[in-house]
């Protein structure tokens, strides 16, 4: 098999439509090479179903990343499909609806911690959970919306992705010695399941038409997922810690 991903075993969380930023990584990835194991959530037939319109059908695992028991039986459950993985795509991300919107002063602890467990703390325990699995060389990939400023809507998921975009520099500070790379993309607004449940995100939308400096094409979801196969590949084998944006250019223009 050839392409930049040559022989790579990788897992990929986040599927739930084709439209999801991680279906294009893993299409995208079994097109150049990789052997892909997904992680499904929720409404496991549903991902199946879209598994199925890969290149490769791909097997689908259940991961909930709050459910402990599914945490601790990833790594058996890896194996069943492959004996080893190079990499590691974190794409999930959720916020109940007070925590979006505008609510960021009303929403209760009990709604912010349940954002921060899946879509901050979750990337730690995911890269612990598969690190059985990886030797060194591996990758870890996750997903960010550029959280060095406060958008309108974003609210409490903005402070997840913070909180994100710190636990990959530990991650890398902790995995560096073992030799495995924790990197992010921070993509621009995409039209998936997760960017429809923020109110308001048509803000973000007419923002980026406007701005961009190369444009910005809302439900092409290949470009960020180009910047995770790079990653993910052994062609940035001295890069860790690091935030790739894939926006167009949006986060180096001024208002
Ligand atoms: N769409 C955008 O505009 C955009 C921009 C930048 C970053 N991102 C990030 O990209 C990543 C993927 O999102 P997407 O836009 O492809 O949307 P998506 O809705 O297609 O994917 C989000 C995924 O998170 C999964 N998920 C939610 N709770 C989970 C849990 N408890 N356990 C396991 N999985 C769970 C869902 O099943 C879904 O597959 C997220 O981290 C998101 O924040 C999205």
């Amino acid at each position: 098999m050839s392409g930049l991903l040559a022989g790579k075993r990788l897992l990929v969380t986040g599927v739930i439509t084709d439209a999801s930023i991680a279906f294009s990584v893993a299409r995208l990835a079994q097109e150049n090479g990789a052997q892909v194991v997904l992680t499904g959530y929720g409404r496991l037939s549903l991902v199946e179903r879209i598994a199925k319109r890969l290149p490769e059908p791909a097997p689908v695992i259940e991961l909930d990343v709050t459910n402990r028991e599914h945490l601790a039986a990833l790594g058996d459950r890896v194996r069943e499909h492959v004996d080893g993985l190079d990499g590691i795509v974190h794409s999930i991300g959720f916020a109940p609806q007070s925590c979006l919107g505008g609510g960021f002063l009303d929403a209760p602890w009990e709604d912010v911690a349940t954002a921060v467990h899946v879509s901050t703390y979750s990337y730690q325990a995911l890269a612990t959970a598969a690190l059985p699995l990886m030797a060194s060389g591996s990758s870890v990939v996750g997903l960010t919306f550029d959280a060095t400023k406060a958008w309108p809507v974003y609210d409490w998921m903005g402070v997840a992705k913070a909180g994100l975009e710190s636990a990959s520099r530990y991650l890398a500070l902790h995995l560096g010695p073992k030799g495995i790379r924790s990197n992010l993309v921070a993509a621009g607004p995409l039209r998936t399941v997760a960017a429809k449940s923020i109110p308001g995100f048509e803000q973000f939308e007419d923002a980026w038409s406007a701005r961009a400096p190369l444009g910005w094409n809302l439900t092409d979801s290949e470009p960020a997922a180009r910047a995770c196969l790079a990653l993910l590949s052994d062609w940035f084998p001295a890069t860790t810690g690091e935030i790739v944006h894939v926006d167009g250019g949006y986060h180096a223009i001024g208002a």
